[in-house]
């Protein structure tokens, strides 16, 4: 596993300022141990069209959970017609998902934030940090005016808390209205629920659709309140 430094982080953040930069830097420097993650949001999608054009051999992963929405099942699928992309779909642990349900319920994430946060952890850091710690780099779709706790973040990271390999986010200072015209421009695919009013896509149990002049953010765990974040990132 990758163990790099945060000195390697600063230099490439000092010079590399584009998101086909940093795609071409880590296609030259860590395919194929690196994977783009990808929950197939508008971001995830125009980080799909860029990456093919640029190595077409580019690993995609993506985390069914067992709750995703069929529009999510149906953007994949597209996705790999359009694109040929090597798209590896990862699952949580039949087992813990088998104690957990049996002892909490199918719905266990309306009762309590931290049932919710247990079936985030055994649907998706689990699994995603199995994958990740085969990896050295991964590719993300975090912008930063997602969230506050994003605020803060940098194209390119070192992930402590995933054995210090680098976590790049190619988009970090695109707008929302950039990555919709990066979707338009270049006629690419994307989930229907978009356009359906729910601009952040999750499970299908805890997304809604956000209502005019809502935060992009408000339809995911609507019923909680403060920081909202599943566990797959920490700290950005
Ligand atoms: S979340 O942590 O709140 O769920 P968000 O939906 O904003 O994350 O997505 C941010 C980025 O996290 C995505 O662009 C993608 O890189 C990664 N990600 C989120 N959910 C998944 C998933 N189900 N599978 C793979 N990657 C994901
Ligand atoms: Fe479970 Fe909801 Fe988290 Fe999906 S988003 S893993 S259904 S709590």
């Amino acid at each position: 596993m990758a163990g790099f430094d945060q000195s390697l982080a600063d230099k490439l953040n000092s010079e590399i300022h584009t998101a086909e930069d940093a795609l071409r830097w880590a296609s030259e420097n860590l395919h194929p141990k690196v994977g783009k993650a990808s929950s197939f949001g508008a971001e995830d999608s125009v980080l799909m069209d860029m990456m093919v054009g640029i190595n077409p051999e580019f690993r995609f992963f993506t985390l069914d959970t067992g709750r995703l929405p069929q529009a999510t099942h149906d953007a994949i699928d597209a996705a790999r017609r359009r694109y040929k992309a090597r798209i590896e779909v990862l699952f949580p642990d039949a087992g813990r998902v088998r104690e957990m349900v049996g002892q909490k319920g199918q719905n266990l994430f309306y009762d309590s934030v931290e049932n919710r946060k247990l079936c985030c952890h055994i649907r998706k850091v689990e699994p995603m940090n199995a994958m990740l710690e085969t990896l050295d780099g991964w590719i993300t779709g975090l912008r930063r005016d997602q969230t506050q706790a994003r605020r803060d973040a940098t194209m390119f990271q070192i992930d402590a808390a995933h054995g210090n390999m680098l976590k790049i986010n190619p988009l970090i200072d695109w707008s929302w209205e950039d990555v919709w015209r990066y979707i338009r421009e270049n006629d690419v695919p994307y989930n229907s629920l978009l356009d359906r009013g729910y601009p952040s896509i999750g499970c299908e149990p805890c997304t809604r659709p956000v209502r005019p002049g809502e935060d992009i953010r408000a339809g995911r765990w609507w019923w909680e309140q403060g920081i909202k974040e599943c566990g797959l990132h920490h700290g950005a």
